[in-house]
């Protein structure tokens, strides 16, 4: 699929700019398995790319300028590298990623040159699997790639993480960039967000299988949420502080510790840090899990995260909720969760073999009676992360 998809864009791209492209790139979206709203907190992660992706292709033009096309949309837009700005025009959203990231590259002091671009994409869009990261990590790759540039791929994804921090307005955490960015087949990713070091563990290759399932509602208050969530935190360790000087961010804080002085903070910044606090114990724990084999330690981990995001950090919704529940009911699922954001999106579980299809076939129907939505299945196995293909 991927080489097909890959070639019909190349096809495209000779009809659109009648040359050649001279690059091709690939970035995948991502699910996150466990660890959510960690990333922010310099916390762990668990996240896998996903077998969904963008494609992008370039030629270089010698006259400084970007025009780039989107297949999925069937819309172009473009732009001078020595003069970026933000479009407002909505059928040109889609090119404010690239802007983002080629203005982010040129103020890094790399010289870029100008290009033809034509961009398709598979990762569902606004769902949570991470589009925008894998928009501006292809993005990257594809611009540095046409200048010539060899740029390490987790430099590549920290300067993808400030482009969303800088022109979308969400202070997002590093995790998708950086697993779209790094991703490896067949692997989750262990990530410390701290350190950025990393360890690729490996996911069954037999009897499991991760299952998507999208609430396909939309995520309206995900931006300003995710930005109050992320001072409450803030607001956590500032006052944490006082009893504990030493810790930078709640990764610092042992659940003793948070048990001892949790009376010292207001009664919701509390629940977010004990999220926090216990969901990195959780990911730790559930890394012992699968490389012991215990899947259903595992699954029981994922749901107490659920548990944790609704409750505590509350960034679940009704839609999710019904979701998780539904799926949880079908006999062979060890686990099910919200991942990424929240307030919509998707859910993870993790399904044996024998159960994917019971659970295609009833979970539609269970989380449609409850939500009056249908829900969109995917099921992945653990993708390469991005790379140049030409
Ligand atoms: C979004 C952000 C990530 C992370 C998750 C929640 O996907 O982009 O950095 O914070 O939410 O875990």
């Amino acid at each position: 699929m991927t080489s097909s998809l890959s070639q019909e864009l190349e096809s495209r791209f000779i009809d659109l700019f009648s040359v050649a492209p001279q690059v091709v790139v690939r970035a995948p979206g991502r699910v996150n398995l466990i660890g959510e709203h960690t990333d922010y907190n310099d916390g762990f992660v668990f996240p896998c790319a996903i077998e969904r992706s963008i494609w992008m292709a370039a030629s270089p033009r010698s006259d400084g300028q970007v025009r780039a096309y989107a297949l999925n949309f069937e819309q172009s837009s473009t732009f001078p590298l020595n003069a970026i700005e933000k479009t407002q025009n909505p059928d040109e959203a889609w090119s404010n990623y690239l802007r983002a990231i080629a203005a982010i590259l040129q103020r890094e002091g790399y010289t870029l040159t100008g290009v033809n671009v034509a961009t398709y994409g598979t990762v569902p869009i606004g769902s949570g699997l991470s589009s925008s990261a894998s928009m501006l990590v292809a993005g990257g790759l594809l611009l540095a790639s046409a200048a010539g540039i060899d740029i390490d791929l987790k430099r590549l994804a920290l300067l993808a993480q400030r482009a969303e921090i800088e022109f979308v307005g969400v202070n997002v955490g590093i995790m998708d960039q950086f697993i779209s960015a790094l991703g490896q087949r067949n692997h989750a990713l262990f990530i410390d967000t701290r350190t950025l070091e990393y360890e690729a563990v490996p996911l069954p290759s037999e009897g499991v299988q991760i299952v998507i399932a999208d609430t396909n509602k939309k995520r309206g208050l995900v931006d300003s949420e995710y930005n109050t969530r992320h001072s409450e935190c803030e607001q956590a360790v500032a006052t944490l502080k006082e009893n504990l000087p030493s810790i930078i961010a709640l990764r610092d804080v042992t659940i003793e510790e948070f048990e001892r002085f949790a009376h010292t903070l207001p009664e919701v910044v509390r629940r977010r840090a004990k999220h926090v606090i216990t969901e990195n114990t959780r990911v730790l724990e559930s890394i012992d899990a699968l490389k012991s084999g215990k899947l259903s330690r595992f699954g029981e981990l994922m749901n107490a995260s659920h548990k944790s995001l609704k409750d505590d950090y509350e960034v679940s919704c009704v839609e999710l909720d019904a979701l998780v529940e539904a799926s949880r009911s079908i006999d062979g699922v060890y686990g099910s969760r919200m991942t990424g954001a929240g307030f919509g999106g998707c859910t993870v579980s993790l399904v044996a073999n024998s159960a994917v299809e019971d659970f295609k076939a009833r979970v539609p129907a269970l989380y449609k009676a409850a939500t009056g939505l249908d829900t969109t299945i995917y099921v992945t196995k653990a993708e390469q992360g991005a790379e140049r293909l030409r």
